[in-house]
């Protein structure tokens, strides 16, 4: 099908995974068919009420081993008006979890990413920071969820190269925050939402396993690391039952900009240079995000406390190899000359301390609990470029702002060595 390059957006297309799992693998458009209630009823904003003063945590008795055995859960979700974590807050509702989904909103947050949950009445929207230890607790003295899935994060490795501090202090400040209060509050689960980044580069050596040695490179992989041992540390000594699942490079609908594969979209459509970094021979594992939650949903249900799981398609590919199959496939969407996009192609300064390689041993997460992915890449790649054209007015708000400004101090000011 051929795109024109500014198509006017028609509404995002929700897409999500069902209930059990695995996204489907049909064609380019729609998600799966939802199997719990229909959003609809009054939106459900969070009633706020005053909490107890925060305290520090309390080993607690015997570790539970999962959420609640009968009755819908309440599953608090933070960072869900993000990319990952807004696919899994749909698939949430739609399977009849309650769900809480707790966002500060930062430049990354966008509430239009679950503009078709809003009005659900098993879902409620919570404007807070996970760093800020009486909003975290107030949240959960109201809502009471047996669940929490950490999902908030400072995400972006280029803007941690430029200030390593909101890093610090969302995503290791932040998640001891909510540790404390999620053990305070004796939830069935803590999922912590990580990265493949925490072991840092895989040059030459075999795809890491769970019990590989952490060796971050970026601030933002340090940072991830750090939380990653703190929720370790707090099952081990308080029993919280923490699970930690480390995912590859996500990508798919919704993605913020800044990111290799919608940035790719973006400058190609609008006819801009595509900057890949140093060699472009960078190695990436690359996974569908429903897929992803997937993943997270079975980890969620059925994950073992204590546990970190690994999860990969196992595939590698170079971001030149990525780079070239998106300006490909919108060049073919959009009914232009595949070599004229693919000229746009640049090779830019590399990023300080760039990882060569990432890549996981998956097993784990496929022999205990039946996870694999659904979605090829090919096929992946060609749903998220048509929902990019679908939904150009997205990407065009997302793209605007403050985004140019981070723009220049990445890619034009080369770091700001000759700003
Ligand atoms: N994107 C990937 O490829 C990828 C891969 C592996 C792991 N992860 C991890 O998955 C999680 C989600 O990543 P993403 O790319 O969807 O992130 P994102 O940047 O798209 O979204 C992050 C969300 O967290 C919210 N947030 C940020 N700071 C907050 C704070 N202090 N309090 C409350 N909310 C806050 C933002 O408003 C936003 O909605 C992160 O933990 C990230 O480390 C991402």
């Amino acid at each position: 099908m051929s795109h024109p390059p500014a198509a006017v957006p028609t509404g995002p297309s929700p897409t999500g995974p069902a209930r059990t799992g695995p996204s489907p693998t049909g064609p380019a458009r729609g998600g799966p068919t939802p199997t719990g209630p229909s959003p609809t009823g009054p939106a459900r904003t969070d009633p706020n009420p005053a909490g107890p003063t925060p305290t520090g945590p309390t080993p607690t008795g015997p570790t539970p081993t999962g959420p609640s055995p009968t009755g819908p859960t309440t599953i608090l979700v933070t960072g869900g008006c993000g990319f990952i974590a807004s696919h899994l807050v749909r698939a949430l509702v739609r399977r009849g979890d309650r769900v809480v989904n707790l966002d500060a909103l930062t430049y990354a947050g966008d509430p239009a990413r679950l503009a078709d949950v809003e009005g659900a009445p098993n879902y409620v929207f919570v404007r807070a920071d996970i760093a800020d230890a009486e909003a975290v607790e107030r949240a959960l003295a109201t809502h009471r969820p047996q669940v929490v899935v950490n999902a908030a994060a400072e995400s972006h490795v280029d803007r941690s190269i430029l200030d390593p501090g909101p890093f610090l202090r969302t995503n290791v400040v932040g998640t001891e925050v909510l540790l404390r209060a999620a053990q305070r509050h004796g939830v069935a689960r803590f999922v912590q939402v990580s990265t493949d980044e925490v072991y840092g580069d895989l040059e030459d050596d075999e795809p890491a396993t769970e019990a590989s040695p952490l060796r971050p490179s970026s601030p933002y992989a340090a940072s991830k690391a750090a939380a990653d041992l703190l929720c370790l540390a707090y099952h081990r000594t308080y029993g919280l039952p923490v699970v930690v699942v480390r995912s590859t490079n996500n990508y798919g609908p919704y993605q913020f900009p800044e990111k290799l594969i919608p940035l790719v979209i973006l400058n190609a459509l609008v006819g801009r240079d595509v900057p890949v970094y140093g060699d472009g021979l960078q190695r990436r594992d690359w996974l569908y995000v429903e897929d992803n939650c997937a993943a997270l949903l079975l980890v969620l249900d059925r994950g073992t406390p204590g546990t970190v799981y690994n999860v990969g398609t196992g595939e590698e590919r170079t971001n030149r190899e990525v780079v070239a199959a998106v300006c490909d496939l919108v060049a073919h969407r959009t009914g232009r000359d595949p070599a004229a996009v693919g000229a746009l192609i640049r090779s830019v300064p590399d990023r300080p301390g760039h990882d060569r390689r990432y890549a996981l041993r998956t097993d784990r997460v496929r022999f205990e609990l039946g996870w694999a992915p659904r979605v090829a890449f090919l096929e992946g790649l060609a749903r998220t470029v048509d929902w990019y054209l679908d939904n150009a007015a997205w990407l065009t708000r997302a793209s605007g702002g403050q985004f140019a400004e981070y723009y220049d101090a990445v890619y034009r000011r080369r770091w700001g060595r000759d700003a």
